[in-house]
């Protein structure tokens, strides 16, 4: 029986050292230990010792039990620690290879120049708002003065949301001049770029979505001087030291007096060329003193405030900045468009 031991003590630990994986190493468990083992088989026996071998040999079978038991534990941990090194190994990622090629998109011209608008006016102290695009109609008309009959109001020309036509989408940033008063403590200065919509077919020059950039400050003695002076010095920022502008006259219904602003053409000087459209000049923006109806309207005395505002387009401007011809090719997004900004 000793010898059956040494035996089974042998090749059971011999096996253990070569099995290669912890399944193959639970088989050997069972195989030695397990309730039909092979160390079973060989204690069974033990009925035919006399009663002076048997605590020897029982102790004997004891230590051999724990001696393939610990063979086995400790080459289970050979196994895990192998095959934890062999994942790692595996999942192992270089940094400092190049990664695969991730489109990622490139920022829109509008937006460059919407950004460099964005830095010009905070530089100078003005706060940058937002509203909504969906907007009642007495702020997108009736509170800016424009009367009921206006043909902007008319169904043919603006999104309403419901019969009673008090909703809409907004056709222009100017109701953010009413949120803006309504809202803020004064003096005010602002500028709010956003979406507007109108119902326009789409060909090069028009299309029923856009952008405006809305400006406006409020204060104690503004004039048209401020107005003049801050423009002029935006449009040099933009577009060069010395750009010349003119300021014509016009009609808006929420300013008095109203103007709109050409610059003369920074590509030919006034001269007349491609981006002018022979015109020598390029309209830039509509402007005016807020109205005094407007601003009592919205709670501000214009006895003793007064202000200005502009609204521009901005869709046009990123056209002049890069001379593209077509403002659809604004809204297609074509990566191969806008990469070339
Ligand atoms: N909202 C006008 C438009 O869409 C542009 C405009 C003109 C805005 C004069 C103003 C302004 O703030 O003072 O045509």
């Amino acid at each position: 029986m000793r010898e059956m031991m040494q035996k089974l003590r042998d090749a059971s630990i011999q096996a253990i050292l070569e099995s290669e994986n912890v399944e193959s190493l639970e088989a050997l468990r069972v195989k030695y230990l397990g309730k039909k083992g092979e160390l079973t088989g060989i204690l069974r026996q033990m009925g035919k010792l006399s009663a002076e071998e048997r605590p020897a040999m029982g102790q004997l079978a004891n230590q051999l039990r724990a001696d393939i038991e610990s063979a086995i534990d400790a080459r289970r941990s050979e196994l895990m620690s192998a095959m934890m090194e062999k994942k790692l190994e595996l999942e192992a990622i270089d940094v400092t290879l190049p990664s695969e090629d991730v489109r990622v998109g490139h920022k829109h011209p509008m937006y460059n120049v919407l950004d460099q608008i964005k830095d010009i006016f905070v530089g100078m102290g003005f706060e940058i708002v937002d509203g909504p695009e969906v907007e009642l109609a007495d702020y997108n008309f009736t509170k800016l003065n424009i009367e009921d009959t206006h043909p902007s109001r008319e169904w043919t020309d603006t999104f309403y949301f419901k019969d009673d036509s008090s909703i809409l989408l907004r056709t222009q940033t100017s109701p953010m001049q009413v949120h803006a008063m309504e809202t803020k403590p004064l003096p005010i200065r602002m500028i709010a770029p956003g979406r507007v919509y109108r119902k326009d077919e789409v060909d090069a020059t028009h299309s029923p979505m856009f952008h405006q950039i809305e400006g406006m400050v409020i204060d104690k003695g503004v004039t048209m001087a401020d107005l003049k002076a801050t423009l002029n010095l935006v449009v040099e920022k933009i577009y060069g030291k010395g750009t010349v502008t003119r300021f014509r006259p016009h009609h808006f219904p929420f300013t008095e007096p109203s103007c709109e602003m050409d610059i003369q053409c920074h590509k030919c000087g006034g001269k007349g060329c491609p981006t002018c459209k022979g015109q020598g000049w390029i309209e830039v923006l509509g402007a005016g003193m807020v109205h005094p109806k407007v601003l009592a309207g919205c709670g501000i005395d214009p006895e003793i405030y007064s202000g200005w505002a502009f609204g521009m387009g901005l869709e046009r401007l990123a056209m002049g900045e890069y001379k593209i011809t077509d403002l659809r090719l604004i809204f297609e997004n074509d990566v191969r468009f806008l990469e070339q900004f």
